[in-house]
């Protein structure tokens, strides 16, 4: 039998901000197209390089990277005025982008008012609100659901300002209905009339990229032997169905979320990388088991510079989570896994590390299903830290015992190995284990593909 060529997929075990962006820019040399398959730009994927930070929130991680195809898929919302200050932020000749950035057609887009709304429910929920970044995520998602959303593909219509305009419309009258006014917003800076001319600006630019219908061009790709990693957005405990509802982004986070959002059967994905902080971070509501207080919070928010790359919002700050790690792995059939920021930990004494739950004397083995019950007590075990620099070790085997016993420790839990570890924001601070099975999957290591 023919081997068949599967798409790679690398996503986020946890709450977000796991470090995907620099695992995907890492990776990327290995592959000829990374693609974005849900989310929008809510998302913030930061890479570091040569001294520079950049933060990606539409176009995939793969952008920084000459030869290598960067595809939008059908699953992401796009906002133009976004997308247009990450391309003004890349300033990549037109030639080059013509060659690097494709978009589906089938892909939804936030309207300015999607904005508004977001912001009106968000008001309206008042104690009980999501913490969403307000990049009008969960109403561009609903129309899309509700059948009354324009897509990329629409705009060459010549009713499609018409249709903007009706849609436009409704989405101020609900907003009105729910007493937020337009002129209560201001969107990134700018008024909405000012935000709203900007973005048909960023619509132009943003029609003149290659369009494409991913579910066509990734299997093209495919079918050609092309390697072909899909990149998450958010993280597994974000997902609409199985993260903690309602405290959770509007699109699958999970590798099935990969399969919808780009066209790919699941006969067709191959290796599923998780990528996962050596503690746990949150921004936004919702429950979190084993967030610390204190001077424990502020030391991993300072160590870890835990600050949105999208809001500039301070996380909150926690341990390791491994009964939701384990819980993430299997929703996720994840295959091998990333542990990046694990040199956020080096001062610390003894790293804390939750086993299970504990409600009302009970011990659970899963994570709470949505906001409670509140009584819910991480069950911790102690180890002791490794308390120095990471930066002498230039192998995975060099790092500190105390540091491998927990990367054992955690292995043992979730029954899948550990083959990288991030010990800083850099390309270059990357370890991969010597015989990982990830060397194996991308080939050569040294053999990046062309
Ligand atoms: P993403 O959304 O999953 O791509 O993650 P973000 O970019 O939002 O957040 C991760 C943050 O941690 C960024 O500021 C990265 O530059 C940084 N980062 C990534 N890996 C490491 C690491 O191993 N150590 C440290 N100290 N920072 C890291
Ligand atoms: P990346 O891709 C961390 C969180 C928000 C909020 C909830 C819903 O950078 O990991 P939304 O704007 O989707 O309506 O917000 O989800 N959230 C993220 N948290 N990283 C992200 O993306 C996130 N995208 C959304 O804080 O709690
Ligand atoms: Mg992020």
């Amino acid at each position: 039998m023919v081997e068949v060529n599967k798409a790679d997929v690398l996503l986020g075990l946890q709450w977000g901000d796991e470090g995907k962006g620099k695992i995907v820019d890492v990776l990327t040399p290995h592959y000829k197209m990374v693609a974005r398959f849900q989310g929008g730009p809510n998302a913030g994927h930061t890479l570091v390089f040569e001294g520079k930070k950049y933060i990606l929130h539409t176009i995939p991680s793969g952008i920084f990277h000459r030869g290598c195809v960067n595809l939008v898929g059908n699953g992401v919302v796009l906002d133009p005025f976004i997308i247009n200050n990450e391309l003004d932020q890349l300033n990549l000749p037109l030639d080059v982008l013509k060659e690097s950035l494709f978009v589906c057609g089938k892909a939804h887009l936030i309207l300015p008012s999607h904005r508004l709304l977001d912001a009106a429910f968000e008001k309206k929920k008042g104690k009980g609100k999501i913490g969403s970044t307000l990049k009008g995520i969960g109403p561009a998602y609903t129309d899309k659901v509700a059948r009354t959303g324009l897509r990329l593909a629409d705009t060459a219509s010549v009713t499609f300002r018409e249709k903007y305009n009706a849609l436009k419309e409704e989405h101020l009258r609900l907003a009105g209905d729910l007493g937020y006014a337009l002129d209560e917003l201001t969107l990134d800076g700018l008024s909405f009339p000012e935000y709203e001319d900007a973005w048909f600006q960023g619509l132009e630019r943003l029609k003149a990229l290659p369009r494409v219908q991913s579910e066509v061009f990734v299997n093209e790709a495919l079918d050609k032997g092309a390697r072909v990693l899909a990149e998450g957005a958010q993280g597994t405990l974000l997902d609409i169905d199985f993260g903690s509802y309602p405290y959770v982004t509007s699109s699958n986070t999970i590798t099935a979320g990969a399969c919808i959002g780009l066209g790919v059967a699941p006969t067709r994905i191959g290796e599923v990388f998780g990528v996962f902080k050596a503690y746990c971070t949150r921004v936004g509501s919702g429950p979190f088991p084993t967030e610390a207080v204190d001077e424990e919070a502020t030391h991993l928010r300072e160590q870890g510079n835990e600050y949105g790359s999208t809001t500039g919002r301070p996380r909150r700050c926690g341990w390791l989570d491994l009964p939701a790690l384990r819980y993430a792995v299997m929703i996720n059939g994840a295959t091998r896994l990333i542990m990046t920021k694990v040199d956020v930990l080096n001062r610390m004494e003894t790293i804390k590390v939750c086993v299970a739950y504990d409600l009302n004397g009970e011990t659970q083995t899963l994570p709470p299903l949505s906001s409670g019950p509140d009584n819910l007590r991480p069950v911790y075990r102690e180890l002791p830290g490794w308390q120095c620099s990471l930066e002498n070790a230039e192998t995975f085997e060099q790092l500190p015992q105390a540091l491998l016993n927990y990367v054992a420790m955690i292995e043992d839990f979730v029954n899948v190995p550990v083959d990288i570890i991030s010990t800083g924001p850099d390309r270059q601070q990357t370890l991969i284990r010597k015989g990982a099975g990830i060397l194996k999957r991308l080939a050569v290591i040294n053999e990046p593909q062309k």
